[in-house]
């Protein structure tokens, strides 16, 4: 039997993976979370994880260089890649908003300026309004850009509301709901369908 490789996004969705696989006695022997490897492998269950950055994860599973991948679907979203979406692993819960300093006043019909992380979210999510943006790309600190007079409104993810409250933003539109979302290879979902199902379902129950 062929590996499965599966891409996870360094951090917290990575070990809540693991978490699942192991309560399905799936286990990694070597992993630990302090660990500076990046691949590990359960050599009975032809399992093998790799770690890569968040914003990877799609081109990995995209190219096939990994069959499965657990990323953020906010990240997932913003890749545009060709892949199946397959489960909602249902942990990593957050929302994709858009958010103003309080006294932000939408003059319609105005180009509006978004600052985000998320370019191609944030284009789609307007054009479908029917509204003319210009979005500035930033790597982080996104909060920042009203305040100093970068942008009108950010689009970024909220999940405690604790940056936004203290730099005194609000949501102005919930965009959608975000959180972990397993993804397939559409090639390796066919040829190796046996095997990835097996995985589908064990964490399914490792979830439960
Ligand atoms: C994310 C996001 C918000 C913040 C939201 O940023 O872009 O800034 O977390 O979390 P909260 O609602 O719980 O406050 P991250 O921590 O990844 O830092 P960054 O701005 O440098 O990307």
């Amino acid at each position: 039997m062929e590996f499965v490789n599966i891409a996870l996004a360094k951090g917290r969705l990575a070990e809540k993976t693991i978490k699942m696989m192991n309560n399905q006695g799936i286990t990694f022997p070597d992993y630990h979370t302090n660990s500076r490897k990046l691949i590990f492998e359960n050599d009975f269950e032809k399992i093998r994880i790799i770690f890569v950055k968040p914003s990877d994860v799609a081109i990995y599973v995209e190219k096939g260089a990994a069959d499965l991948g657990v990323l953020g679907k906010d990240i997932l979203m913003e890749s545009e890649a060709d892949l199946y979406e397959v489960m909602d692993l249902g942990f990593g819960s957050c929302k994709f908003a858009v958010a103003a300093l309080r006294d932000y006043v939408d003059l319609p019909g105005k180009k509006i300026r978004v600052a985000s992380k998320f370019p191609n979210v944030s284009k789609k999510y307007f054009n479908e309004l029917g509204r003319p943006i210009e979005v500035i790309k930033l790597n982080g600190s996104v909060e920042l850009a009203p305040i100093i007079g970068l942008a009108d409104v950010i689009v970024d993810i909220v999940e405690t509301g604790k940056t936004l409250e203290e730099n005194g933003l609000v949501v102005i539109n919930e965009i959608c709901k975000v959180s972990a979302r397993l993804v397939a290879n559409k090639v390796s979902f066919k040829t190796k369908m046996n095997h990835i199902t097996r995985i589908i379902e064990g964490l399914k129950r490792g979830a439960e």
